[in-house]
C-alpha cells in the first residue's frame, strides 16, 4: 500500500522529469480528482493510503500528463469563478484572466442603482462552458441569460453545467452560428440589457506556434480569429446593434496587444464611453462600451 505523500512525489517526479513546471500542483490535482477529495482536503491527509486502483487511474493519468495534456482535460473539469465547471473536447478550458470580464460587468452592475438583485437580461456569445454566463448568474441573483455556441456539444456541456450549479432556471442554451441572423429565442428575448463574449481571437497562423496543451488540446473553433485574430468581432457588434438595449453593455475579450484595433473598430459603430480593463497580469484584456 502506498500514501497519498508518496503517491503524489512519484507522480511529480514523472512530471518534472517530463519537464512540467507545475508538476507538484499537477499531481496533487490529479490525485485529489481520483479521491474526489478537494485538493486542501488531499493535503490535509496526506497519510492516507491509495487504493490500488486509484493508484493505477494516477500512473495512466501522470503519463497523459506528461505528454502535454492538459490537468482540466484529463479530470475533465476545472475551476472558474470558484465554480467546478465540466468541460469536455468542443469546449476551451476556462481561463483565469476570462474572470476579468466576470469582474468588469459584476462592477458595473454594482455602479447602478438597480443593483444585483435586478432581473438583468444577458447573452452570451460563443459561451463555450458556459464559464461567464453562469459566473455572472452566480453573482447576480436576479438575471437571466442565453448563451449561444455553434457547436452542439458545447451547448450540451454549458446546460449540464447550469443544472450541476442549480442555475438552470435562469440560464438557456442553445445552437446558434453568429455569421447568420439572430433568430428564435434569442430574437424573441432582446433586448438584452449586457452582450457579452470571449469570441476566438488568435491569429490562424500563429495556432501552431501555440503551447501543446492548447494547440493539440483545446478545439480550433474556439481558437481561432481568423487571419488578424479579429474576424469575429464584425459579427458579434451586427448581433449587438440588433438585439442590445440601446444604453446596454458590451463587454468583449482581447488577446494581447489588440485592445488598440478593438477599440478603433467599435468607434466606427454605435457604441460609446469605451473602457479598457486589464488582467493580473497587466495585459489589456476585456473591453466595455455602451449602445448609444
Ligand atoms: C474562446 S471560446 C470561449 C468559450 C467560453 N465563453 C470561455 O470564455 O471559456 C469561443 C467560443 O466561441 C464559439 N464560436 C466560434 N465561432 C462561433 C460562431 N460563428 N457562432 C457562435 N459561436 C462560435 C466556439 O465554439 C467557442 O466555444
Amino acid at each position: 500500500m502506498t500514501t497519498i505523500s508518496r503517491a503524489v512525489r512519484r507522480a511529480e517526479k514523472i512530471l518534472k522529469t517530463a519537464g512540467i513546471a507545475t508538476a507538484r500542483l499537477d499531481a496533487e490535482v490529479l490525485l485529489a480528482s481520483i479521491s474526489g477529495l478537494d485538493r486542501s482536503v488531499l493535503l490535509l491527509t496526506m497519510g492516507r493510503e491509495v487504493s490500488d486502483r486509484e493508484l493505477a487511474t494516477l500512473e495512466r493519468w501522470t503519463a497523459r500528463r506528461a505528454l502535454g495534456e492538459p490537468v482540466a482535460r484529463i479530470t475533465g473539469s476545472k475551476e472558474f469563478w470558484s465554480l467546478d465547471f465540466r468541460i469536455n473536447s468542443d469546449t476551451l478550458v476556462p481561463r483565469p484572466e476570462s474572470e476579468t470580464l466576470v469582474e468588469v460587468i459584476v462592477d458595473y452592475v454594482r455602479s447602478t442603482p438597480l443593483g444585483i438583485r435586478y432581473a438583468w437580461k444577458i447573452l452570451d456569445l460563443g459561451t463555450g462552458s458556459g464559464c461567464l454566463l453562469l459566473a455572472l448568474l452566480n453573482e447576480l441573483e436576479g438575471a437571466v441569460g442565453i448563451g449561444v455556441d455553434r457547436a452542439e456539444g458545447v451547448v450540451n456541456q454549458a446546460r449540464e453545467n447550469s443544472i450541476r450549479f442549480g442555475l438552470s432556471k435562469r440560464a438557456e442554451f442553445m445552437v446558434a452560428d453568429w455569421r447568420t441572423s439572430p433568430a428564435g429565442i434569442v430574437k424573441s428575448s432582446a433586448p438584452f440589457d449586457f452582450i457579452i463574449s470571449n469570441p476566438p481571437y488568435i491569429e490562424s497562423d500563429q495556432i501552431q506556434s501555440l503551447p501543446i496543451e492548447v494547440r493539440a488540446h483545446d478545439p480550433v473553433l474556439a481558437l481561432d480569429g481568423g487571419k488578424d485574430g479579429l474576424e469575429c468581432l464584425p459579427y458579434i457588434f451586427s448581433w449587438a446593434s440588433e438585439l442590445l438595449l440601446q444604453g446596454g453593455v458590451m463587454a468583449l475579450e482581447m488577446g494581447k496587444d489588440q485592445a488598440l484595433r478593438v477599440r478603433a473598430m467599435i468607434q466606427k459603430e454605435d457604441f460609446e464611453e469605451i473602457h479598457i480593463t486589464s488582467d493580473l497580469a497587466g495585459i489589456e484584456r476585456v473591453i466595455r462600451c455602451r449602445k448609444s
